[in-house]
């Protein structure tokens, strides 16, 4: 399986922190942000990941995360975005990297608390399709910017990209798992109304075609950068929650 971290985007939501720099290089207490979702998949044995980003600071990424030693990796495979096109369209230009394997794709400005390879593998059982992973989220007001399933005898029948009545009291987080078949389907897609390809359309067509799983994430989940405020609760909650990590070349 291969790894996918979308670090992309313009970041207008947390001007003018990401005025002069990408959202995802942004620090998160004692790490970039872009640490994170790598620190996701590398604890769940997922070793082989492109990172896809794009704008003016492209090339402050290598510098950052070099051939990924600071993970333990050998090599980070890149590719540039043009533009802030979608999420799906920053999916399609990995196709060639990921061919006919299957993926799993995490946004880059998503902090998961969870080991997520039981998700994995339960993804791994399925025959074929996708798999998202839910978050519970009681406020009302914080569904609104997010994806949103609709649930009905255990099956996600629809996904509502922020909604104004959210269906259910669950997210879709950045964490998606799915077969070959998703780079066809990205092809399909038209833009949305805000002018992206929109992942929420890649998986309504699974849901379609009956092939969409879901887990839902016990522990804390962040989109640190949905809102100054979203950024803060997650610096916040790793600040008080997750131990500190000594980088060897800190100094004392
Ligand atoms: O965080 C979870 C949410 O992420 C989901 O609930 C939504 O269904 C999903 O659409 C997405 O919503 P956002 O509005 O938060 O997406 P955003 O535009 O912030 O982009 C998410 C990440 O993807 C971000 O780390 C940057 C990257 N990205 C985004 C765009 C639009 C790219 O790499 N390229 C892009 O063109």
């Amino acid at each position: 399986m291969k790894g996918v971290i979308l670090a992309g985007g313009s970041g207008s939501r947390l001007y003018p922190l990401t005025r002069i720099t990408n959202k995802h290089l942004l620090p998160v207490y004692d790490k970039p942000m872009i640490f994170y979702p790598i620190e996701t998949l590398v604890r769940a044995g997922v070793n082989d990941i492109m990172v896809v980003t794009g704008g003016n600071n492209a090339g402050d990424f290598l510098r950052l995360l070099g051939n990924g030693r600071d993970f333990g990796l050998k090599h980070i495979n890149y590719a540039y975005q043009d533009g802030a096109g979608g999420i799906a369209e920053a999916l399609s230009l990995t196709s060639d990297f990921v061919g006919n394997d299957s993926c799993v794709l995490v946004l880059g400005d998503n902090i998961l608390e969870d080991d997520i390879s039981p998700f994995l593998r339960n993804f791994a059982a399925q025959p074929s399709g996708a798999r998202i992973l839910l978050k519970e989220i009681p406020q009302r007001e914080h569904l609104v910017h997010l994806g949103v399933p609709t649930i009905e005898n255990g099956r996600v029948i629809r996904i509502d990209e922020k909604p104004r009545n959210p269906g259910s009291p669950y997210a879709v987080t950045g964490a998606y798992m799915y077969d070959a078949n998703v780079f066809d389907i990205v092809n399909t897609l038209s833009p949305s109304a805000r002018g992206e390809l929109e992942i929420t359309d890649v998986n309504n067509e699974y849901i379609r075609r009956g092939s969409m799983e879901y887990d839902v994430l016990p522990g804390f989940w962040g989109d640190a950068g949905e809102s100054i405020d979203h950024y803060m609760t997650v610096i916040n909650y790793v600040a008080a929650h997750w131990p500190r990590q000594r980088h060897p070349e800190a100094e004392e």
